[in-house]
């Protein structure tokens, strides 16, 4: 192997290639989101990658993990301190407000698929640059049949990609009346505990007592059993709001979890959070026990960009771990494959010819794969072969100067010579 001036070959820590072989999978979840977002009226939007670090810091938060120790954050030649967007939630709010895209419908649907970095610590399901597809419902009321129908969006997209065993876990962190309040009595909670607690939670306890609760250490987890729980804590407007969500989910029998721990690390959420997990097992044993969606209601966030208060509900899927899990289970695509047609030249007539009559067929929409550069008939073959075509177009000196072509199956090896003129419908006719 020749020498490389480049010493590590390795893409970059937590970043991963998508290779063709897995494309199958992608096509798959990106074609069924836009399948699930069509039929519920949602809209593509695609932002940036790259956005003011601003845009995280005063919408996510200063005690969020992502904003504290997550982002990729570098200086723009001007001086902008730019970071590779973390989120898609923040950077749609920026453009729906930068554009005045409240005049497009309220609420309006949006939906997006794309890249999003953190450094993290990579492990399974865990990546720093990873893909999400999300859903946002934003201005209008704030009428929780949102929250049902955005939960029920990403319910039917899991379903559609054959995810099961699903579960999703329910929430209301409350709002600014009542949460204060519950902050205060979980403070009392826990102060007299801070000694038995692991450093991160006796820091979350000076600066945000609510992800006390969503601490995975283990020396944490017995103090958790007797702290307040913010469902007896909400205001009485929070409770029914909160109330009506679940009414909705069970009139669409869509099972749910309440789960007085979930609080979502972001602090543009307010009542409504939500996660859907899978009770599948990876390959090699262990339990896919993290995320596959999430999201929730967040009526703050436009206010933190400087508009009126105006309401929002989202959630997203991690894309990586969808497909990990697809491929763990094995899913049936339900791609049908296309029989494969391979065009084969012989000498420098037929290969002049070959671009023209490949053409010809691909304006019929028939695809055609060739090895143009090889000339033996042999290496021509194999490369059919190890295509795995079902059909050769053969293209002799003696085909040229007759005006035929062959066909020839190649799962039968029975031929035909048809005339030029008529090559294109004998090809169609076979494929049907
Ligand atoms: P999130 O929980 O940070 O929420 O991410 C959403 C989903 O992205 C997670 O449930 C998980 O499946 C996937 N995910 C997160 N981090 C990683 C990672 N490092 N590697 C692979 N997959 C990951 C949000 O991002 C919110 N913007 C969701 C939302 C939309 N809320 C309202 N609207």
């Amino acid at each position: 192997m020749a020498k490389s001036k480049i010493q590590n070959l390795n893409s970059p820590k937590g970043m991963h290639d998508i290779l063709p072989q897995d494309q199958q999978w992608w096509d798959k979840v990106r074609k069924e989101t836009q399948a699930i977002a069509d039929s519920y009226n949602f809209s593509r939007i695609e932002t940036t990658l790259l956005e003011r670090a601003e845009i995280f810091e005063n919408s996510l938060g200063e005690t969020s993990d992502i904003v504290e120790k997550q982002m990729f954050v570098f200086k723009s030649g001007s001086g902008d301190r730019l970071v590779l967007r973390p989120e898609g939630t923040a950077s749609i709010v920026r453009s729906y407000v930068q554009h005045g895209l409240s005049h497009l419908g309220q609420p309006l649907k949006l939906f997006y698929s794309g890249l999003m970095f953190r450094k993290e610590h990579p492990q399974a399901g865990r990546y720093r640059q990873f893909n999400q597809a999300g859903f946002e419902i934003l201005g209008g009321d704030d009428d929780p049949i949102y929250e049902a129908q955005l939960m029920l969006v990403i319910f039917k997209l899991l379903n559609r990609l054959k995810i099961t065993n699903l579960s999703l876990h329910i929430n209301s962190i409350g709002c600014r009346v009542c949460r204060p309040n519950y902050r205060k009595k979980l403070t009392d909670y826990y102060k007299d505990l801070a000694v038995k607690l692991c450093r991160d939670c006796r820091r979350r306890l000076r600066e945000n007592p609510l992800r006390l609760l969503d601490c995975k250490n283990s020396d944490c987890q017995e103090y958790k059993v007797n702290a307040p729980i913010m469902l007896e804590n909400l205001c009485i407007t929070c409770n029914k709001h909160f109330k009506k969500v679940l009414e909705y989910l069970e009139e669409l029998k869509l099972p749910y979890e309440l789960d007085n721990y979930l609080v979502r690390g972001l602090d543009y959420y307010n009542r409504t959070v939500f996660e859907f997990f899978t009770g599948v097992t990876s390959e090699t044993g262990e339990k896919f026990d993290f995320a596959i969606a999430s999201g929730g209601r967040y009526d703050y966030l436009m206010e933190m960009f400087g508009v009126r208060q105006s309401s929002g509900i989202g959630g997203a899927i991690g894309i990586e771990r969808v497909v990990e899990i697809m491929k763990t289970t094995n899913v049936a695509l339900g791609l049908r494959s296309r029989p494969k047609v391979f065009f084969i030249h012989i000498g420098e007539a037929a290969k002049k010819k070959s671009l023209v009559l490949m053409e010809e067929l691909r304006e019929e929409g028939i695809s055609v794969l060739e090895s143009l550069g090889r000339d033996s008939l042999g290496a021509q073959l194999r490369s059919s072969s190890k295509a795995q075509a079902d059909y050769a177009l053969i293209l002799g000196q003696k085909e040229v100067f007759e005006e035929s072509i062959i066909i020839r199956d190649l799962q039968n090896s029975v031929q035909e010579t048809v005339p030029l003129r008529k090559f294109v419908s004998e090809v169609k006719k076979r494929l049907k």
